[in-house]
């Protein structure tokens, strides 16, 4: 065999670490490009049979080039100079635009939701991706926004297969190390996972994109299921007490006993501005029996395109607290503005475009129920 080796100088960590890797930005010093390396944490002596899993894994996820999917560029093992510890590593493209996660959080610092053209488009570009993985029997099982990037073109790209496991008969046992905020029922009851899962975590991916905070609010403070509490509890300087993780095994539980009550389908837990479709399309996506969820992506992207976007409307985002949506129609700004009457329990929308506040006839109509599809019915005819 030659050994060759592939020189490359880390420059800084990135902001943000996961659970099961430490990842930073390198310079390829001969080809002279930045690359992304993510060095795999791994506890103990790596056996043999754990080396060949690792690179028949790397195999088939450097066949699964695609637009859409993060290239590798290579993957190998890093010494650290104790012989006996041999450190997994993939070397991945750097993502210059940075992670989907990043625009969601800077998008709702500007005190708007993201909007819904752009989660539509973006979902496209991630259904092309998994479509493309599925079709090589590949399972991701790590779709969140932070494992996606902003491709040069503008387009999503999916990467970070870390958590990805590759599909026997169409299921996979060992999915072990699933992120507890994404892990579907089957799995907790089971162990057993295929590509639905995908879907289920597509689903609050997509729920993420629609209400990026309220999300992160869940996993950070309702239920704290998020990252940092995993690295607190089990990761390399744990200081978590064993209260601790049965704290943390209780509100798991919760969590999960809400997801299948409804926490991603029930429309208080949306903004106004998300369509019913949509909201529809996630619960079919996160139903608790795998039967009950779409059977592949390609049913997922049909509903998808069912959805009828408002023509010559950009920007459609919710401005938060304010009750109000914010859009351009035909390059124009406008503003629909939504409130309760209390004693009615109705809603009066009030549209305003360019400067001009829009008299309406399904002012004072609207119900709790009718309120998106009023919405989205005046920004059309506005
Ligand atoms: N190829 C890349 N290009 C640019 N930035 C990257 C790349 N890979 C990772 N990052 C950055 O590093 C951060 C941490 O990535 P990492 O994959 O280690 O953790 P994670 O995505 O939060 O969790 P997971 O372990 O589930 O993937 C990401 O949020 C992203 O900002
Ligand atoms: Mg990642």
């Amino acid at each position: 065999m030659i050994l060759t080796t592939v020189e490359i100088e880390k420059i800084k960590d990135f902001d943000e670490q996961g659970f099961f890797s430490s990842t930073y930005l390198a310079m390829d010093k001969r080809l002279e490009r930045e690359v992304a390396v993510k060095d795999i944490n791994v506890k103990g002596k790596v056996k043999e049979e754990d080396v060949e899993k690792f690179f028949h894994e790397a195999l088939k996820l450097s066949r699964s080039e695609h637009p859409r999917i993060l290239p590798i560029y290579f993957v190998g093992f890093c010494g650290t100079g104790d012989e006996a510890q041999i450190i997994p590593r993939v070397v991945t493209k750097f993502m210059k635009n940075g992670t989907l996660s990043a625009v969601l959080r800077n998008q709702y610092e500007t005190g708007f939701t993201f909007p819904l053209d752009t989660i539509i488009r973006y979902s496209h570009d991630i259904i092309q991706s998994l479509i493309h993985l599925h079709s090589l029997d590949i399972l991701h099982l790590d779709l969140k926004a932070s494992n996606i990037f902003i491709g040069d073109d503008g387009k999503l790209v999916v990467g970070d297969f870390g958590q990805s496991r590759f599909l026997i008969d169409g299921l996979t046992e060992d999915a072990e190390n699933l992120y507890p905020a994404l892990m579907p029922d089957e799995f907790s009851k089971k162990s057993v996972v295929d590509k639905t899962a995908d879907i289920y975590q597509f689903g609050i991916l997509l729920y993420s994109m629609c209400c990026y905070d309220k999300y992160r609010a869940y996993l950070e403070e309702e239920y704290k299921i998020d990252v940092e509490v995993l690295k607190g509890l089990f990761g390399e300087s744990a200081t978590g007490t064993k209260e601790d993780i049965k704290e943390f095994s209780a509100n798991l539980k919760r969590y999960k006993k809400d997801v299948n009550n409804g926490l991603y389908s029930k429309g208080d837990n949306y903004y106004n501005y998300i369509p019913g479709k949509i909201i529809d399309i996630i619960s079919k996506c996160v139903a608790q029996k795998v039967e009950d969820r779409y059977n592949n992506f390609y049913e997922v992207q049909s509903d998808l395109n069912e959805l009828i976007f408002p023509s010559g409307v950009s920007s459609y985002v919710e401005e938060i607290g304010q009750d109000s949506i914010v859009f351009n129609k035909d390059d124009v700004g406008c503003l629909i503005n939504y409130s309760l009457n209390d004693v009615t329990n109705k809603f009066s929308l009030v549209p305003t475009k360019g400067a001009t506040v829009r008299r309406t006839k399904i002012k004072e109509k609207v119900t709790n129920t009718t309120l998106r599809k009023e919405i989205l019915k005046l920004a059309n005819n506005l």
